[in-house]
């Protein structure tokens, strides 16, 4: 394909089918959506530990980890948070294409952005997992003092407070993490990458 950037994609000899058979894996984007607070990071981290544990190569895309390099650049408006979101996607759909699972934990709090994310990773890879646990939970754990911050107004556009979280209308599958262990949440997320069994 040429553009009129003067670009080109230049197509590798290598298919996608024979990187995910070298690592015995169907490449998938588990997204993790939900609240500050709501689990995504721990659960994403455990699950990226857990399939390793078991041979498969998944790596998590986190969105505290991410605004330290990648998004360094962005804030939280609702356009940065758009952009932050379409940079992470393209990632993991370039890490599908290496073969890896992928993981990611942002809040990706906007229904279109996490459709555009869906776009642009593929609808055959692409899990919209939706960390259901309320608010009242998360703003009681406030792990990192942010909703106290929130509420006394110094910290503007705080998801769920003074900017808005749209909850997924279908996900592929919902944990509240107030009601399920880490364990159960780990166990049902990978019922859901339906995993080939490795050899050793
Ligand atoms: S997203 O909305 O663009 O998806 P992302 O997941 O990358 O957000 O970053 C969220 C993290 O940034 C939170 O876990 C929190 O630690 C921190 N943060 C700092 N300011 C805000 C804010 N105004 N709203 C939400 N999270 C914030």
């Amino acid at each position: 394909m040429t553009t009129d950037r003067n670009i080109r994609w230049h197509a590798g000899r290598l298919s996608i089918a024979e990187r995910a058979s070298r690592l015995r894996q169907q490449p998938a984007t588990l997204w993790l959506t939900g609240l500050s607070g709501s689990g995504k990071s721990t659960l994403a981290f455990a699950l990226e530990y857990a399939l390793h544990e078991l041979g498969y190569s998944a790596v998590v895309l986190d969105g505290d980890n991410v605004r330290h390099g990648l998004c360094k650049d962005l804030g939280f408006s609702h356009e940065d948070r758009t952009e932050n979101i379409r940079r992470v996607a393209e990632v993991a759909h370039l890490m599908n294409d290496a073969g890896l699972i992928v993981i990611t934990s942002f809040i990706s709090p906007f229904r279109q952005d996490r459709e555009q994310a869906r776009a642009i990773i593929g609808e055959q890879r692409f899990r919209e997992i939706h960390l259901s646990t309320t608010l009242k939970v998360c703003e009681q754990r406030d792990p990192k003092g942010l909703y106290k911050k929130a509420r006394a107004g110094t910290l503007p556009e705080f998801t769920g407070i003074s900017s808005p979280y749209e909850e997924p209308l279908a996900p592929f599958e919902s944990i509240d993490t107030d009601r399920l262990s880490l364990e159960e949440s780990v166990a049902r997320l990978m019922n859901l990458l339906e995993l080939q069994p490795i050899e050793r």
